[in-house]
């Protein structure tokens, strides 16, 4: 994936008031690019990352992924694109709370298998062996047995992050990855997430922290359902 970029993009839940969450908005994001999208609680961030992590396509407008618009993908198509491509980090974690940390991370590469046709499908022991491996560059080598219960916060997000990239996506969508951390444990996961990106992964990020925004290496803020 090289760019992203959405056109004119309108977003209205309530087609009684036809009031716009999102109103011609536009945006182009290169690949490798670290975003920052801030704004006041109800201003439509968490609407705008759905729509960028092809969770919702319900809305007006035009999406293209490398100058392709979405609107001419198959509903396979696109499930496949977002199984790949996106990963999702969220601020409560959503880890499966009876499975271990690897079988968290696992259960991602399996759920991939499903919309993978069958030569490009991962055995059970890659699964293992790359789980294994993304969890040990997180730095939770000794915390792979355990329940989310038993991790703490900054653990349980460092193994959602695990999670998320063990496919190797080209974006991480984020949303207020850092809303339910203590300060020194918000720096710790954007230390990682600003690793990941030197290593090339596109990052977009939803906070209306600003010290976290600050870290980020582009800014936008949404306001009236345009971004400035
Ligand atoms: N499924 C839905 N049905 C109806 N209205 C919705 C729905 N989802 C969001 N909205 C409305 O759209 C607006 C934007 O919501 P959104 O969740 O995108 O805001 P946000 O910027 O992420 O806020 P927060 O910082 O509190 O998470 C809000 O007014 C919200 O009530
Ligand atoms: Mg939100």
């Amino acid at each position: 994936m090289e760019k992203i970029l959405l056109k004119n993009i309108s977003k209205t839940f309530d087609l009684a008031t036809e009031q716009k969450v999102l109103d011609n908005l536009n945006l182009e994001i290169a690949s490798g690019e670290m975003l920052a999208i801030t704004g006041v609680s109800g201003s439509g961030k968490s609407t705008l990352l759905y729509i960028l992590g092809l969770l919702d396509h319900d809305f007006e407008g035009e999406y293209y992924i490398d100058d392709k618009s979405i609107q001419s993908l198959s509903d396979k198509e696109l499930s496949l694109y977002r199984s790949k491509s996106v990963g999702f980090v969220y601020q409560d974690f959503n880890l499966i709370k009876e499975l271990s940390a690897i079988d968290n991370v696992a259960m991602s590469l399996k759920i991939n298998n499903l919309v993978l046709d069958r030569r490009s499908r991962l055995s059970r022991k890659e699964i293992y062996e790359k789980s294994t491996e993304t969890l040990e560059k997180l730095g939770l080598k000794d915390h792979m047995k355990k329940h989310p219960g038993q991790l703490s916060g900054g653990q349980q997000q460092r193994v959602a992050i695990a999670r998320s990239i063990v496919k190797k996506p080209d974006m991480i969508l984020a949303d207020e990855p850092t809303g339910a951390l203590d300060r020194k444990t918000s720096a710790d996961i954007m230390n990682c997430l600003l690793g990941l990106n030197d290593e090339g992964m596109t990052i977009i990020i939803v906070t209306h922290d600003n010290e976290i925004a600050g870290k980020c290496r582009r800014k936008v803020k949404l306001v009236d359902g345009v971004l400035v």
